[in-house]
């Protein structure tokens, strides 16, 4: 009987050694919130230790200073900022950082360059839904659909009248797009079965893939002088920080219309305020603001000129569903030992 009671303790304890064991063995990895899709939790979970912000908001600085020691990955979004405070804490076993986002401006690269640690992040799984929000909030301000629908409700619309809501149709106009990636090259091809005429883009270099919708590439100020819809899908960088200000407005048509779907700070947001307000340019389509939130005092806001979106160019389900699976994937693949196998890996 003893023998029997004595055998099952030394199972138990073999059992919980080896749950010991293999905890002990799996890496550590921030994510750092709970709200990503199952499918990229649900990876890391199975396989690594997850310490986890456990509330659905971006990760306050001292919670993330404090829960990053000792981790071999993190699992970021673009709200959280990863600089060289953030690696010191971490310590030498941080391995792999890999954002959900295709943007990385968030990440100190150069720090992370210097410490040999790599990045993941998500690019070619959003491009379809960033342009397709690309298209849809330049529809809704050229042809001013929310402002339209508010009027609805102000109790406005009093009868079908011939001038009442025109907007600015997309038919032989020009289209400059700032920044031909690969986002600005699916917006381009988007819009050009709405006959367009010229589609005008700023890059390095002549892309190939422009000449799919006949693309011109041009110098900024050619671009800003003579399109009707001004686009911007630039990354956000050193050079292109306030690109868009006082002096760029003024080069535009006064019957422009400026949509921005990369980054708010690619754009002095007080001198896009005076355009719009002094009729510098007529409308702007805002899918990134700084900050963001907007505070709901900002005159932004008060701006019927102006369709604000809360940065949803990526939200659909299936687009953040892949971007959640490839950052696990990367965070894995490093981890893993087989970082050639990264899905998304950024050339530092
Ligand atoms: C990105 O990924 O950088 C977008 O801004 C959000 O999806």
């Amino acid at each position: 009987m003893k023998q029997t009671k004595k055998k099952r303790i030394k199972k138990v304890d073999q059992r919980f050694y080896t749950t010991l064991t293999k905890m002990a063995n799996k890496p550590k990895v921030l994510i750092t919130r709970p709200d990503i899709p199952a499918v990229g939790l649900n990876l890391l979970n199975a396989r690594c230790d997850v310490v986890l912000w456990e509330k659905p908001s971006p990760i306050p600085r001292s919670e993330l200073l404090s829960r990053v020691p000792g981790v071999s990955g993190i699992f970021c979004t673009l709200t959280d900022k990863i600089d060289e405070e953030i690696l010191i804490a971490a310590g030498k076993d941080l391995k792999v950082v890999a954002t959900m986002s295709v943007g990385t401006d968030h990440l100190d690269l150069k720090a992370l360059k210097n410490r040999n640690i790599k990045v993941g992040y998500t690019p070619n799984v959003l491009t379809n839904a960033t342009a397709e929000l690309i298209v849809g909030i330049l529809l809704a301000t050229s042809r001013r659909l929310l402002e339209a629908n508010r009027a609805i409700y102000r109790n406005e619309w009093k009868a079908w009248a011939p001038t009442w809501m025109c907007g600015t149709g997309l038919s032989k106009s020009t289209v400059g797009i700032v920044g031909l990636g690969r986002i600005g090259c699916k917006v381009a091809e988007c819009l050009k079965p709405f006959d367009v005429s010229r589609i005008l883009y700023t890059s390095r270099t002549v892309k190939q893939e422009a000449s799919k919708f006949n693309g011109e590439k041009v110098e900024l100020d050619k671009l800003l002088e003579e399109s009707d819809f001004v686009i911007v899908t630039i990354a956000l960088t050193p050079d292109t920080r306030e690109l868009f200000n006082a002096q760029a407005f003024e080069k535009m048509k006064r019957s422009a219309i400026f949509i921005n779907a990369s980054r708010g700070e690619v754009v002095d947001q007080q001198s896009l305020i005076g355009a719009l307000k002094n009729g510098t340019i007529k409308a702007a389509g805002l899918d990134v603001m700084t900050p963001e939130p907007i505070p709901l005092d900002s005159e932004l806001l008060k701006l019927e000129n102006c369709v604000v979106l809360p940065h949803i160019g990526s939200a659909t389900i299936e687009t953040r569903e892949e971007m959640a699976r490839i950052t696990a994937e990367n965070i894995l693949a490093v981890l893993e030992g087989a970082s050639e196998k990264m899905p998304a890996s950024l050339n530092l």
